[in-house]
């Protein structure tokens, strides 16, 4: 496994091995990473010649006031997950690499990124856009791999690909959860033991909201929305900041979810601990 920080470092082996014929299948992460991360690694190991794993925690897609400071960084135990998930390259780079001086590109998906999280956190999926199509040029990837777990991120970044016409195919793996059902992330490491017992809590609204939705195709969204709340909020202490329920591919609000494909979205502080969730109804 090799670590290259270099972006022409990095660009010349992703040029030699596509001189070579080979697939190169790309992971982006913001490290700290854990079975969700390392489950996509895994997807991508299957069927690309060469894997290739970025390190990098973005700074322009966290906004002021949120946890840029305090996110987990652990380059050591990183590489060890990597090393044994058959990584061929970690891709490892400083923010100057990144954004040159006088960088002033923007990069925005309409629409799809304003509605859900982008609704709370403008500027966000600016900010991951603009480092993902950078690290596209930079990893030169057949395939890149995404989490559901992150399902606006993962539709933005499929809009973006299509517009573009990036020459990368978009591949999405489930999300990983512990055994209650909490999603794993990164944050999952702030809540406290009462916070982390409550909050398995949204995987179990969302569960019961696919049933009602699938069970009785006629009821509104308004109403299952309106359930999840009063069942979120008696099982622990959340501050709901959203429930939304959209089309599964452009995310446009849905009132009638019950014919068609949609994802329940939800985000949710738990403290100071924002925590996200989705799952999709009438797959
Ligand atoms: P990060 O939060 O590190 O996540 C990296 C990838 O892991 C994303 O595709 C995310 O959806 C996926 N992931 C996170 N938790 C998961 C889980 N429990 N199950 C399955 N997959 C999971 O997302 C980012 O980084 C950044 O925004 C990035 C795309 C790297 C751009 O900076």
């Amino acid at each position: 496994m090799k670590i290259v920080n270099s972006v022409e470092k990095m660009q010349s082996e992703a040029l030699r091995f596509k001189r070579e014929g080979k697939t190169i299948g790309f992971v982006p992460t913001m490290g700290a990473l854990h079975r969700g991360h390392l489950s996509l690694m895994d997807i991508a190991r299957e069927f690309c010649d060469i894997l290739v794993v970025s390190i990098y925690v973005n700074p322009t897609q966290f906004g002021p006031g949120e946890d840029l400071d305090r996110y987990p960084r652990n380059f050591k135990s990183d590489r060890e997950k990597c090393e044994k998930h058959s990584v061929d390259i970690i891709f490892f780079p400083n923010d100057s690499q990144i954004y040159p001086e006088g960088f002033s590109t923007q990069l925005e998906v309409k629409g799809i990124s304003e509605v859900m999280c982008g609704a709370y956190r403008p500027g966000h999926f600016a900010g991951v856009t603009k480092i993902v199509a950078i690290l596209f040029n930079i990893v030169q990837p057949d395939y890149a791999i995404f989490g559901k777990k992150d399902y606006q991120q993962a539709a933005v970044i499929k809009r973006m690909v299509v517009d573009l016409h990036f020459p990368v195919k978009i591949v999405l793996g489930d999300t990983i959860r512990e055994p209650d059902g909490l999603a794993m992330s990164s944050r999952n490491k702030f809540l406290n033991e009462s916070q982390r017992k409550s909050s398995s809590a949204l995987y179990e609204a969302l569960k019961i909201a696919r049933d009602k939705i699938e069970n009785n195709p006629k009821i509104s969204s308004s109403r299952v929305i309106d359930e999840m709340k009063e069942y979120i909020d008696s099982r622990g202490d959340f501050e709901i900041q959203y429930i939304f329920i959209g089309d599964s591919e452009t995310l446009e609000w849905v009132e009638s979810p019950g014919n068609r494909e949609c994802v329940i979205a939800l985000a949710a502080y738990m403290g100071n601990t924002r925590l996200i969730d989705n799952i999709l109804v009438n797959r």
